[in-house]
């Protein structure tokens, strides 16, 4: 990794991101150590030279899989006395307040001494946002994961199953195909709770003319996808197929409109203009995507409240839904790949006929 562009971008001499009280997933960034290891406690330090990662002997065989010169240290004293070397010669220090805890920057603060420390978190943010492509690569993989899953849940899907129960088969398929952790905690609502939109799962038991919504995702090597697909168990009624073909329509809408140079704020505003010239006028209630990669929310994407120019290498998020309290919801989400042209859909389950189970 060519440090120097970050460097000369965030004008410092020297960049350090601390994985400690809080993760800073900005250390598997720069490391790409992205194939086991915790690595709390970390360090990785961008100079001129390169990265270096400060890590403890019990990450060193996790840490020797990487790219990276590996420092290890096996007391604190060890790990002040790296974290001084490498930093040597450093005035000015960027650190991501963002994930620093004001603990851990007054300790850092102790140990380093008299510096100019800069705060680098919306730069990092901005980098974040371009995947290349070994990023974009595990994106896909999480978004393969998750979408197999999603087509074979209706198998699982009885009478009398509770949230939970559907939600741990749910977790038990990912895991089975290779995911190494959930993206998020898992949404599995069925009937008035899809209504919902951050709804988790509980003991509620599946019946007849439910909706199913399922929102989840997988992580893979530290990047996540995260899909939404609405079923309805057993026989649905004209509003849920309404509501379902609806929610379609806007979703497609929304992936048409994906390309470079597009502003995300107005995918947000056409997509909402077409729900609003129908009987759900004012019924989706959250914006239509959002940045996805190391953090399942990485960064702004589709909406209304912000700019955001779409870029080649951006991924984002189409996932519009209708809600109606009491009754139930529906939402489609997939996950989308920004290109010069128009955009390439990284989530695959079926979704152009309503499911019925
Ligand atoms: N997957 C939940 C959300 O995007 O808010
Ligand atoms: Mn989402």
């Amino acid at each position: 990794m060519n440090t120097k562009k970050y460097l000369e971008e965030a004008n410092v001499d020297s960049i350090l991101i601390y994985n400690g009280s809080n993760e800073d997933l900005n250390f598997y960034y720069f490391t790409r150590l992205l194939e086991g290891g915790i690595f709390e406690g970390s360090f990785a330090v961008l100079t001129d030279d390169g990265i270096k990662v400060i890590t403890s002997i019990l990450e060193e065989e996790s840490a020797k899989k990487g790219k990276h010169e590996v420092l290890l240290y096996r007391t604190a004293s060890e790990r002040e006395e790296l974290l001084r070397k490498a930093l040597k010669g450093s005035n000015t220090i960027g650190v991501n307040y963002n994930a620093l805890s004001v603990r851990d920057f007054e300790k850092l603060k102790k140990i380093l001494g008299e510096r100019d420390y800069k705060d680098i978190s919306e730069k990092l943010g901005e980098w974040r946002m371009i995947k290349d492509e070994e990023e974009i690569n595990l994106i896909r993989e999480a978004g393969k994961i998750a979408s197999e899953v999603a087509d074979i849940m209706p198998n699982f899907m009885k009478e009398g199953i509770r949230e939970y129960e559907l939600a741990a088969r749910l977790g038990y398929e990912m895991f089975k195909r290779g995911a190494e952790d959930f993206a998020f905690t898992t949404i599995m609502a069925f009937g008035e709770h899809s209504a919902e939109p951050h709804y988790l799962s509980g003991d509620r038991k599946l019946k007849k003319g439910d909706f199913v919504l399922m929102d989840f995702g997988a992580r893979y090597h530290h990047y996540n996808s995260d899909t939404t697909r609405t079923f309805v168990f057993g026989r649905a009624s004209e509003k849920q197929k309404n509501m379902y073909y609806t929610v379609l329509e806007a979703q497609k809408l929304g992936i048409s409109m994906i390309r470079e140079g597009v502003n995300g704020k107005d995918v947000d505003i056409e997509v909402k203009k077409f729900i609003d010239s129908t009987e759900f006028k004012g019924r989706m209630i959250h914006s239509t995507g959002h940045g996805l990669g190391l953090a399942v929310h990485d960064h702004v994407g589709l909406s209304s409240q912000m700019d955001l120019i779409l870029k080649e290498g951006m991924v984002v998020t189409v996932e519009p839904g209708v809600y109606i309290p009491g009754f139930g919801g529906v939402r489609i989400e997939d996950d989308v790949l920004v290109k010069k042209d128009g955009a390439e859909v990284l989530t695959f389950a079926k979704k152009d006929e309503l499911i019925e189970v």
